[in-house]
This record gives structure tokens, sequence and C-alpha cells, in this order.
């Protein structure tokens, strides 16, 4: 089975959570397009009216080309479920996430929502975070500063490694929906990511870290054997799957 195989399956069974009447984050990245695709089949096959949040311009359009119902976080501030990927999970649903550019938009979102729903393949999967490189948002000025304190405070955090500036395929810097800048922090394993992100949250250029703690209430994760579920929550969700 492929990893394509492997993300469609975690994809429909979270769609098998989605009820007519929901208010709905949707995802950004491969894994959130192939839920939005399935999710676009369903309205599409009629009887099924969810209101949607996209987390990106990318999957605004992606969803409006379908003919999913959207609206904005400030229309609908009060979401029932959103859908997303992440980079890496571990067993107790930490995640990192942004390597799409997106994980600002994803943690307002996700920080919104009744329920956090990950899917991804067992690839993601790891029994330490840090193997997919930091993604940290920054504001454009001052990002060589910024650089330097993030450097700092990591390292008190027990974080050492490269910290690079995203660039675009022309050898720009990346600019995200919000007109910010990506860092990449490749540390390696991270020991203590809840106090990699407090040292994080205290530089002031920094706008948002990739490490989503304590946002995740399920993990849907497709492998080859079949779907796995991991659940943060006291939550019934896997009566519901
Ligand atoms: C985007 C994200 C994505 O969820 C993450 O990069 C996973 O993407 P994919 O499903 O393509 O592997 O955080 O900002």
């Amino acid at each position: 089975m492929s990893t394509e195989d492997c993300k469609r399956q975690a994809a429909a069974q979270a769609l098998e959570l989605v009820t007519s009447g929901m208010r709905l984050g949707l995802g950004t990245g491969s894994t959130a397009a192939i839920f939005v695709d399935l999710l676009g089949e369903k309205v599409k096959a009629g009887g099924f009216d969810v209101v949607c949040v996209p987390t990106s311009e990318a999957t605004r359009r992606q969803a409006e080309a379908l003919g999913i119902r959207l609206s904005t976080l400030d229309e609908t501030p009060y979401l029932d479920m959103t859908v997303d990927g992440a980079d890496e999970m571990d067993e107790a649903l930490r995640l990192i996430k942004g390597g799409g550019g997106a994980l600002l938009r994803e943690k307002i979102v996700a920080a919104a929502s009744a329920r956090l729903v990950i899917i991804a393949d067992s690839s993601k999967l790891v029994d330490t975070l840090g193997r997919f490189p930091l993604p940290v948002e920054v504001v454009p000025f001052g990002v060589t500063a910024t650089r330097n304190l993030v450097i700092s405070l990591a390292s008190d955090a027990g974080c050492l490694g490269e910290i690079a500036l995203r660039v675009t395929k022309e050898g720009t810097p990346f600019v995200t929906d919000n007109g910010n800048f990506i860092l990449d922090c490749a540390f390696g394993e991270i020991p203590d990511p809840e106090t990699l992100d407090d040292a994080l949250k205290l530089v002031p250029g920094v706008v948002e870290s990739g490490l989503f703690l304590g946002l995740a209430d399920l993990g849907i994760v497709g492998a080859p054997e079949g779907v796995t579920v991991i659940s943060n929550a006291e939550l019934d969700f896997e009566e519901e799957l």
C-alpha cells in the first residue's frame, strides 16, 4: 500500500466523524487535501451540509472549487471539529506542524475547535519529536536578531542545531499567508517540547511555533496493516469510529 493510500485511509476514517450541520476547520497539506476532496464528494452527493473554515489560502481555494460552504473564523469563531495533518506526532499526540507553512492559522483554528483530529500516514509517528525540523513563524522585521535569540533560548532548553530561514525555489524568503517568515529549526530530538515551546514564546519576533502541545484529541494513523487510532481525550471518539 502506498503512502498516498495510507493517508486516504486516515482521511476516510476522519470523514466518518463528520455529521451534517457541523462547523469544521479544514487543515493544510497533502493529507488534509485528501480529506477536503472526500468532504467535497460528500457535499456534492447532497443532503449533507457543513460550514468550513480553512487554515490556509491553498485550502480555501481547494474547498471553494469543490463547492464546500466556507466561512471565516470571525463569522464562525466556534468550531465543532478540525481535521488536519501533521509533520510529526508522538504517542501523547504532541505534534510538529508547519511543514506547509500554515502553522499559525492552523493553531488558531485548532484552538477555536472543540476537537482536533489529526490524520497521518504511519511515517509521521515518532517516539520523540524533532526529526522533522521545527518550523517557527517569525515577523520579517529583525529576523536575524530574532534568529539569534531563538538559538540562545532554544539552547537553554536543551535544543541545538541549524536554524535556517525557509526560502522558495527562487531563493527568496518563503512568506506565509500572514506575511511572515519561517525559521526551520533542525534540533534533532527535542527532549522537553513544553520547555522549548515556553522558551520560544519569550522571543519578541516569534509569532508562533510549530509545536502543537495539548491541542490534538485524536490521531488517525493510516498504515499498510490498517488504521490505528490514538486518543488523548475522555471524548467518545473511538465509539464513533
Ligand atoms: C502545514 C502542516 C501540514 O499539516 C503538515 O505539513 C503535514 O503535511 P502533509 O500531510 O502534506 O504531510 O502542518 O502547515
